[in-house]
């Protein structure tokens, strides 16, 4: 039986991740050499769900690859592309028309999770609830949603950027997780062809107007990262590599160093960095707790630790990349450059 359909968010700015988002849009970034978007749909194989719409606001040409190779895995996904910014309310209206079935699973694309989707579905059953949130703990919530609940998880109040520091575990208050399930007709309160949001506008109104909103506190030890930063993203992909997400991506099926990737035999590349397509790694060099995204050239003697080098970018002869720095594609650095 196939499970319900999903509404994938594949669109907004990705401001967070520039310069890696300059020229790829951020669900094709990719992840341990594997498009992060194939994260998400390979959980959903997982859980019976195998038709996903993908809400794109770029052009449609850089998915087509990912839509055939997702095609072949056994998940079928259809693209529904926005003429102008929607918000993710308004893009989940947008593509409402192409998902089959009276619920739906709607995710924000640039969440890396191995949630149990059949137990948060039984709940949302369970509940007879029109909209389920998982929740999810984090340390510092100051950059999240809040989610205010009451007994039996019955959604009670969304909280906007609380204050720094304040734990949202220790609170008993939980954050917006970005994985929801929802009846199809919860989209009928949504204006069509018009700039709205799910977290601001469409959520807040159904707990408002007494809709039957549950909160669905993830169980201890479920893995959730919003890979929204460059920090977040080189964790996503160390994550990744340590066999975090062996649950939905099995060892072996993704490449740390691309095979068409060109690594002299003196150059030292850790077990936790990812070296990407046609990338070259000269003689003497040393990449650590890094990314080199495709067709990146680090030259001999160079060190790379900590880093994001973002596509064609080319490191010099004895360049020293510090930890943390990002560089967006095509840069050039050499010995004498500051980054
Ligand atoms: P930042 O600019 O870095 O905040 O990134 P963002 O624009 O992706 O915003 P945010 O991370 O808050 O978005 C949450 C999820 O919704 C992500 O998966 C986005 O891809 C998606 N999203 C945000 N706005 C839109 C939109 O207007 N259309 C579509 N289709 N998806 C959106």
């Amino acid at each position: 039986m196939r499970g319900p359909a999903a509404l994938i968010l594949s669109g907004g700015k990705g401001t967070r991740l520039r310069p890696l988002t300059l020229g790829t849009p951020k669900p094709l970034l990719p992840l341990v050499n594997a498009p992060s978007l194939g994260f998400p749909l390979a959980l959903l194989r997982k859980h019976g769900c195998r038709d996903a719409v993908l809400c794109v606001s770029d052009e449609l040409a850089p998915y087509r690859p990912f839509v055939s190779a997702q095609k072949k895995l056994g998940t079928s996904v259809l693209c529904s592309r926005e003429t102008r910014e929607l918000g993710t309310a308004g893009a989940m209206k947008n593509a409402e028309r192409l998902a089959q079935g009276e619920t739906l699973f709607a995710f924000n694309g640039d969440i890396l999770t191995d949630l149990d989707l059949t137990a948060m579905l039984r709940f949302h059953r369970e509940r007879r609830a029109r909209i389920t949130i998982a929740l999810v703990p984090v340390p510092d919530p100051k950059h999240y949603g809040l989610v205010r609940t009451g007994p039996r998880g019955r959604v009670r109040a969304f909280i906007e950027k609380p204050p720094s520091g304040r734990s949202a575990s220790a609170k008993g208050v939980l954050i917006n997780g970005g994985i929801y399930l929802m009846d199809r007709a919860v989209l009928d309160r949504v204006p069509a062809g018009r700039n709205s949001s799910v977290e601001r506008e469409l959520f807040p109104g159904c707990v408002r107007d007494g809709l039957p909103v549950f909160g669905y506190a993830v169980p201890r030890g479920t893995y959730w990262l919003d890979i929204g930063t460059p920090e977040k993203y080189l964790q996503a992909n160390l994550d990744v590599l340590s066999g975090r997400l062996k649950k939905i991506v099995p060892a072996g099926s993704l490449r740390r160093i691309s095979p068409s990737a060109s690594i002299h035999p003196l150059a030292r590349v850790g077990p936790d960095a990812v070296v990407g397509p046609f990338c070259r790694v000269g003689a003497g060099a040393e990449v650590r707790r890094s990314v080199l995204l495709r067709r990146v050239t680090a030259g001999k003697d160079s060190v790379v630790e900590g880093a994001m080098i973002g596509p064609g970018s080319v490191l010099g002869d004895a360049v020293r990349v510090r930890p943390f720095t990002v560089l967006g594609p095509r840069s050039r650095v050499t010995a004498f450059s500051r980054v």
